[in-house]
């Protein structure tokens, strides 16, 4: 059985239990969330052909240093660089390098800057110039999939109820749902309890309550689930070689529902596609 603690009273280490984060925490949240979201429209005219992973990895790198944000994924568990960039059939994790971007691919780019302890975590993807239908329509199911996990995230519901809203709609658009990412807490600390799985069952997991803070980041295939990591240890590809996506918010449980952190403030939730 899972407990719940008051953010401001627990120590500032994954215990297992539950933060429930008071309205200061929330402003606090929603600045290191707009600045994550303000990178991420950035990159918008950034990611074209010819441009590297490593020139995108830059740029995140850059732009937290001008606003006195620090990428969380510099330094975290052996990680080195500022960014992940996930292109093709790399489901998350990608390494920035000095590879170019090709006219058809179609890459991931997920920034997670600290502000004042906060952590604004967030993905979406980038179309390299125009795209075969299949990727488009990959990345529309992918985004439409967070957006239906949203609706769901509320207090009375269940990170079930999160999962199965997920699972199925992407599985009714005959694509899969990856199993070995999940969402997880997020706030003062990177990764924090509860894992939010984005496929389950309505009801099961742990009950959303006013104050929880975690991530919803589905990543969808193509083809089958299976996922596995190359030997550089943070790679994750599909097992088919398959095209994957992802969309990821930090979003907050409220009274009524939930409040999405990591909006685009320019109104580019799906970068360089139409904005259905
Ligand atoms: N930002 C990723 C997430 O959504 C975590 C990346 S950890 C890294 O949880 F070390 F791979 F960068
Ligand atoms: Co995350
Ligand atoms: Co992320």
């Amino acid at each position: 059985m899972v407990s719940y603690i008051d953010a401001a009273e627990a120590p500032l280490k994954n215990t297992g239990q539950v933060r429930l984060y008071g309205p200061e925490d929330f402003e606090g949240m929603r600045r290191a969330g707009r600045l994550t979201a303000a990178c991420l429209d950035e990159l918008t005219d950034l990611v074209k052909p010819g441009v590297t992973t490593q020139e995108i990895n830059d740029f995140v790198y850059k732009f937290g240093m001008d606003n006195n944000a620090l990428p969380a994924t510099l330094n975290y568990r052996g990680y080195t660089k500022s960014t992940c960039t996930s292109v093709n059939h790399v489901v998350c994790h990608g390494i920035p390098n000095n590879k170019a971007l090709r006219e058809g691919d179609i890459v991931n780019i997920d920034v997670t800057y600290i502000v004042d302890g906060w952590h604004g975590d967030s993905s979406r993807m980038y179309p390299v110039g125009p795209l075969k239908r299949a990727a488009e329509r990959l990345i529309d199911v992918t985004y439409e999939s967070l957006m239906r996990g949203i609706e769901a995230a509320r207090p009375g519901n269940t990170t079930g109820d999160i999962g199965a809203a997920i699972q199925t709609f992407v599985e009714a658009q005959r694509c899969s749902v990856v199993r070995d990412f999940c969402g997880h807490g997020v706030g003062l600390l990177f990764h924090d309890t509860p894992n939010i799985l984005h496929y389950g069952r309505p009801g099961e997991g742990v009950e959303l309550k006013p104050g929880m803070i975690f991530t919803i980041e589905p990543m969808v295939n193509l083809g089958r689930p299976h996922v596995k990591v190359l030997s550089d240890g943070w790679t994750a590809v599909t097992r088919d070689r398959s095209l994957s996506a992802q969309f990821e918010h930090s979003v907050g449980i409220t009274a009524e529902g939930c409040e999405i952190f990591t909006l685009s403030p320019k109104g580019l939730h799906k970068p360089g596609l139409p904005n259905d």
